[in-house]
């Protein structure tokens, strides 16, 4: 793997990929871990040992693994050496580094593990122009920048920082002469970093690029949603995915109820679930009778009735600890048990309750007065009404927001979709007491993040609102009161 003759010399190197191990058994084997794959090598030998020992070190080349296996085994036993070194490369188990003339450029860094896991390698075709890809991501990487597409299992790490400049140039368009130029090398340098570059689809060419824009079925994603889909499921690739409890060496975990020193909270009254149980209609006919309903009545619901809605919607007790974090109970089903949704409350009009924003304490049964009503309240609710199309504003909206730490101390990968799962399964639920009330519920696809965090003063970081749902008195035209 070495360049032409007389042209300049194009090495490949090799390294164990970062995020995996090399363990040595007692038994002499030899096994690759990686958070959710593993190799074993039973009986290695002495040259294969060393060959693996050196690649978990460092990188090295082909001529310094030819070197290393004739020099402990003989001649005969390189060849077999060079094979699972292809091996191990084919099965994404190493990363490999391009280089010229001894001068690093990219390496190549796999995402996925196992057979397979490679893309089909796509040399470039010689004069075409090449565009980044709308798909390509540039993020800091221990120390590098690493140019990434939601398309390819294959990672680009810039070596050489003058890679970044070729990458820049892409956006418009670039040509291999303009690789070579931009990175100082010869002409057959250039070509391979475009096959690289291109087999990594970090680069496309202008066809390529225009049906990214403008076919089904790319067209449809945007860059950011692929990915966190992507992320956030396994398969294709091999980083973690799950309750990997990756915050458990660094920070303490948050407690279940949330804490809160704002003053005094208004006691809501016990809802009487006997009662209840009898006024309630069966759970087949509030399961065939749930509606959205986007009009309020007049009247404004009281108090006592906003109060069962959220003890039936969200009420919370402790049930204990589950890998060293509190976790809890709701009516409704929530990942793992830690219950990060928490509901604000922007009451507009409720009987027995001055407006304003408030937090219910879901394990306390209490409204917590969070803020007095204000502009960032105004925007708020215009927003949630026209989200709404109510013909009037809304009596409350109910925001939802989430403690992410809570989450993202346990899961990795998946915090975010697991988030906006636990609010759809929260949403349901409001929905079915809703309508067992009597009430007017409507979900809604989007609020206002910006007016929540100014009107409540949370950090978006740390509390971000992402759910919001209308609830109000129901209109006898639709219904209305307790059935
Ligand atoms: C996640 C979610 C988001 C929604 N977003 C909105 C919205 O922004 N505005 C709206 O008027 N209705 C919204 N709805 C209500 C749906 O339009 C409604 O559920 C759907 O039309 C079916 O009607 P039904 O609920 O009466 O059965 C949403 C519902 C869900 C579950």
């Amino acid at each position: 793997m070495s360049g032409a003759v007389g042209g300049p010399p194009i090495q490949d190197s090799y390294r164990l990929r970062r995020d995996a191990e090399l363990r040595v058994g007692e038994d002499g084997s030899l096994t690759l871990r990686q958070t959710r794959f593993q190799l074993t090598l039973e009986h290695p030998g002495m040259g294969r040992r060393a060959l693996l020992l050196r690649l978990a070190a460092d990188w090295v080349g082909d001529v310094e693994v030819g070197r290393l296996i004739s020099g402990l085994e003989g001649e005969s036993r390189v060849l077999p050496a060079q094979l699972l070194l292809r091996r191990l490369l084919a099965h994404s188990w190493l990363e490999r580094r391009v280089q010229v003339d001894d001068r690093a450029l990219l390496d190549l860094v796999p995402t996925g593990l196992g057979r397979g896991s490679l893309p089909e390698s796509r040399p470039h075709t010689p004069g075409a122009r090449y565009r980044l890809s709308r798909f390509a991501t540039l993020q800091h990487e221990r120390g590098m920048l690493v140019a990434a597409s939601s398309l390819s299992t294959l990672t680009v790490g810039c070596a050489d920082a003058t890679l970044g400049a070729v990458l820049a140039a892409a956006v418009p368009g670039v040509r291999p002469d303009t690789v070579a130029r931009t990175l100082g090398v010869p002409a057959e340098a250039a070509g391979r970093v475009l096959d690289e570059l291109a087999t990594a689809r970090i680069l496309v060419t202008d066809t390529e690029f225009e049906a990214e824009r403008d076919d089904a079925p790319l067209a449809y994603w945007s860059p950011e949603e692929l990915r966190l889909h992507q992320r956030s499921r396994a398969g294709g690739h091999a980083l973690p995915v799950g309750g990997t409890y990756r915050m458990r060496e660094r920070f303490a975990p948050q407690p279940l109820r949330r804490p809160y020193d704002g003053g005094r909270a208004v006691e809501l009254p016990l809802p009487d679930l006997a009662t209840i149980a009898k006024a309630d209609p069966a759970f087949s006919q509030v399961v065939a009778d749930r509606r959205t309903v986007r009009d309020h009545d007049g009247a404004p619901l009281p108090l006592e009735r906003l109060a069962e809605f959220l003890y039936r919607s969200q009420h919370t007790t402790a049930v204990g600890e589950a890998g060293g974090q509190e976790v809890g109970h709701r009516p409704y089903p929530g990942g793992g048990g830690v219950y990060e949704l928490e509901i604000y409350p922007l009451v507009a009009r409720c009987a027995g309750l001055d407006p304003g924003l408030y937090h219910y304490d879901a394990v306390g049964h209490r409204l917590e007065p969070v803020a007095v009503w204000g502009a960032a309240a105004d925007r708020l609710l215009a927003y949630a009404r026209a989200a709404g199309a109510m013909p009037r504003p809304p009596q409350t909206v109910l925001v939802v927001t989430a403690r992410v730490q809570r989450l993202m101390w346990k899961y990795e990968g998946m915090s975010y979709a697991m988030i906006l799962k636990d609010a759809g399964v929260l949403t349901q639920q409001m929905y079915l007491v809703a309508t067992a009330m009597g009430l007017a519920p409507c979900a809604l696809g989007a609020g206002d993040s910006q007016a929540f965090a100014e009107l409540s003063g949370l950090d978006p970081l740390v509390e971000p609102s992402v759910a919001d749902f209308l609830l109000g008195s129901r209109r006898a035209a639709d219904g209305g009161g307790r059935p």
